[in-house]
C-alpha cells in the first residue's frame, strides 16, 4: 500500500515552457504558453518553469502573465549567476503567489574555462553573491548546477555548501549534456547527501538532459539516491535530444511504487491530454511508440498479445490507459491479428457473427489484411456489411445505431399530421425528440427524423404489408431510400403501421454507418478496461 507523506514525496518541476521551448523550433506565442501553464498548473505540477526573462522580452511577458495567471504551482524563473538577470527575473515574478528564482552556473572545468572563461575562485563568488541577491526577492531559491556531471565533486561539494550558506533551499544537479550513467549520478546524489553539510535541510532537485536516452532512468536513479525533485518535460521536449520526459517519470513512481517508494502530486488523467496540447502547440509529432503517450502505447497488433489482453488486460499491459486520460486498450487490427480479436473488434463495431459468417469474415480478413499494411475499423464494417449480403447466419445480427423510442401522431381535421419523434442514436442514454408536420404521418415521421439525423436521402418507395399473426395484425413496411450512390432498404414491422413505419425508414438509415456520432467505439476504446489490474 502506498503510503503518501511529504517526506517520500517528489516534486514535479516542469521546464516545458523554458528548457522545452529551447529546442529548435518549439518556439511558442504568449496564447499557447498560457494554454500549457494552465493545464500544468491543473494537472498539479508543483512547479512550473516559465522562462528566462532576460533573454527576451517575449520570456518576460511569458512570466508576467503565468504569474498572473497560475493558481497552485509555483512559477519558477529562470536567471544565470547575474544581478541583473535576477532583476529581471524578480520583476516577471512580481504577480505570483507563490514565486521561485533559478540561478545558474556552469561549474565543470570544461565550463568555467571556454564558457565563463572564469576561474573557480570566481564561479563561487559569482555563486554566493547571485544566491544572497536573489534571496532579497523571495524565499524559494533554487540554485542550478550546470554540468554537474562533469564537474570536480571536491569542487561542486563546497560550493553547494556555499550555496546553502548563501541561502538556497533547492540545490539542482544538471546533466546537462545527458553525459552520466545511472548508477553514476545515484553514486553522485549520495555523496552529496553525504559530504555537503547542511545538505539535509534543503532540497536535491536533477535536471538530466536526454543525449544518451538515459534522462529517464537516470532521473529515477536519483530519487532511489534521494533527490526529492526532478526537472522534466512534456513529451520530452528541451535542447537537442530532449529533457526527461514528465510522463515517463512520473508514471515510473506511480508504477513501480513497490521498487521505489515515492510519489508525486501528478493527476496521471491528464498525462495525455497535456502531451497533445504540447504536440499540437509546438507541431513536434509524438512518436507512435513514445512511453505512455504514443499512439501505440496501449495497441496490440499480433494474435497472441490480443488474445492476451483480452483475457486479461495486464497480461500485456502495466499501466491501465485511463489512468493517463488514453481512451483504452486498443486491438489494432493487422495481418499478424486472430480470429478471436477479430470477433471483438466486430462486435465493437456492433456486429455479433455467428460461427459460419465468423469464418467467412476471417477468410476475407486474413486476404485483406495480406494486401493492405493497415485495416481500419471502416475496412472492417465494409467486410461486415458484405457479409451480411452473402452469409445466411441466423445468429449474425447488426447492432442498430439509430432505436426509434416513441412515436405520437396528431391527425388534424385537414388530413396534416403531426409527429413526435424521440430516437436514441449512437448507443447514447440520453435522447433526442423533434416535431414536425406532413402531408401524411409518413411524411411529418420523415421530416422529424430528418430534424434529428439530417441526411441527404430521398424516400425512392414504401410497400405496407398487413400480415396476421395469431388475430394480431401487424403491418410490415419496407422502404426504400437513395442518395444517388446507394439505395438503403429498411424493414420495419409492429402492429402501429406509423411505428412500422418509422422502424423502417430508421432501419434504412441504419444500413449507413454514422462514423462522425457512432458509439461503437471507433477510438478502438473498450470496455475490457473495466477488467484493468
Ligand atoms: O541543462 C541545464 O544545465 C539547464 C540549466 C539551466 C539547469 O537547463
Ligand atoms: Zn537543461
Amino acid at each position: 500500500m502506498a503510503i503518501l507523506s511529504e517526506e517520500n514525496k517528489v516534486l514535479i518541476f516542469d521546464t516545458t515552457l523554458r528548457d522545452g521551448e529551447q529546442c529548435p523550433g518549439a518556439t511558442m506565442t504568449l496564447n499557447e504558453k498560457l494554454q500549457i501553464a494552465d493545464i500544468l498548473d491543473r494537472m498539479g505540477v508543483d512547479i512550473i518553469e516559465a522562462g528566462f526573462p532576460m533573454a527576451s522580452n517575449g520570456d518576460f511577458e511569458a512570466v508576467r502573465a503565468i504569474a498572473q495567471t497560475t493558481k497552485n504551482s509555483t512559477v519558477c524563473a529562470l536567471a544565470r549567476a547575474s544581478r541583473k538577470d535576477i532583476d529581471r527575473a524578480a520583476e516577471a515574478l512580481e504577480p505570483a503567489t507563490r514565486k521561485r528564482i533559478h540561478t545558474f552556473i556552469s561549474t565543470s572545468p570544461l565550463h568555467m574555462k571556454y564558457k565563463l572563461q572564469m576561474d573557480p575562485d570566481a564561479v563561487y563568488a559569482a555563486v554566493v553573491d547571485s544566491i544572497s541577491h536573489a534571496r532579497n526577492f523571495c524565499d524559494d531559491v533554487e540554485w542550478g548546477v550546470e554540468d554537474a556531471t562533469r564537474s570536480e565533486p571536491d569542487f561542486l561539494c563546497r560550493l553547494a555548501e556555499a550555496a546553502i550558506k548563501a541561502g538556497a533551499s533547492t540545490i539542482n544537479i544538471a546533466d546537462t549534456v545527458g553525459y552520466t550513467l545511472p548508477h553514476e549520478f545515484s553514486s553522485l546524489i549520495k555523496d552529496l547527501l553525504r559530504r555537503v553539510p547542511g545538505i539535509d535541510k534543503v532540497r536535491i532537485s536533477v535536471h538530466c538532459h536526454d543525449d544518451l536516452g538515459l534522462a529517464t532512468a537516470n532521473s529515477l536513479s536519483a530519487v532511489q539516491a534521494g533527490a526529492l525533485q526532478v526537472e522534466c518535460t512534456i513529451n520530452g521536449l528541451g535542447e537537442r535530444a530532449g529533457n526527461a520526459s514528465l510522463e515517463e517519470i512520473v508514471m515510473g513512481l506511480k508504477t513501480r511504487y513497490d521498487a521505489m517508494p515515492y510519489h508525486t502530486g501528478i493527476d496521471t488523467e491528464f498525462l495525455t491530454e497535456a502531451s497533445r496540447l504540447v504536440s499540437n502547440i509546438t507541431g513536434f509529432v509524438v512518436p507512435p511508440n513514445k512511453a505512455i503517450v504514443g499512439s501505440n502505447a496501449f495497441a496490440h497488433e499480433s494474435g497472441i498479445h490480443q488474445h492476451g489482453v483480452i483475457s486479461h488486460r495486464g497480461t500485456y499491459e502495466i499501466i491501465n490507459p485511463k489512468a493517463v486520460g488514453a481512451s483504452g486498450t486498443q486491438l489494432v487490427m493487422g495481418k499478424h491479428s486472430g480470429r478471436h480479436a477479430l470477433r471483438v473488434k466486430l462486435s465493437e463495431l456492433g456486429y455479433t457473427l455467428g460461427e459460419n459468417a465468423l469464418a467467412e469474415a476471417f477468410e476475407r480478413f486474413k486476404a485483406l489484411a495480406d494486401s493492405k499494411k493497415e485495416i481500419s475499423d471502416e475496412d472492417i464494417g465494409s467486410l461486415a456489411e458484405e457479409i451480411i449480403d452473402t452469409v445466411k447466419d441466423a445468429t449474425f445480427k447488426k447492432k442498430e445505431h439509430i432505436g426509434v423510442t416513441s412515436l405520437n401522431i396528431t391527425t388534424m381535421a385537414d388530413a396534416t399530421a403531426e409527429a413526435n419523434v424521440t430516437l436514441s442514436v449512437g448507443g447514447r442514454p440520453e435522447t433526442m425528440t423533434a416535431n414536425a408536420t406532413g402531408e401524411s404521418s409518413f411524411s411529418a415521421i420523415i421530416s422529424a427524423i430528418k430534424q434529428l439525423v439530417p441526411h441527404d436521402d430521398e424516400l425512392a418507395f414504401v410497400r405496407l404489408n398487413g400480415l396476421s399473426m395469431n388475430d394480431n395484425t401487424q403491418t410490415k413496411v419496407t422502404v426504400q431510400l437513395g442518395n444517388g450512390t446507394r439505395d438503403l432498404i429498411g424493414e420495419g414491422s409492429g402492429a402501429d403501421p406509423n411505428m412500422a413505419c418509422a422502424r423502417a425508414y430508421v432501419h434504412a438509415l441504419n444500413q449507413r454507418r454514422y462514423d462522425d456520432t457512432s458509439s461503437s467505439n471507433n477510438d478502438g476504446g473498450s470496455s475490457r478496461d473495466s477488467s484493468a489490474s
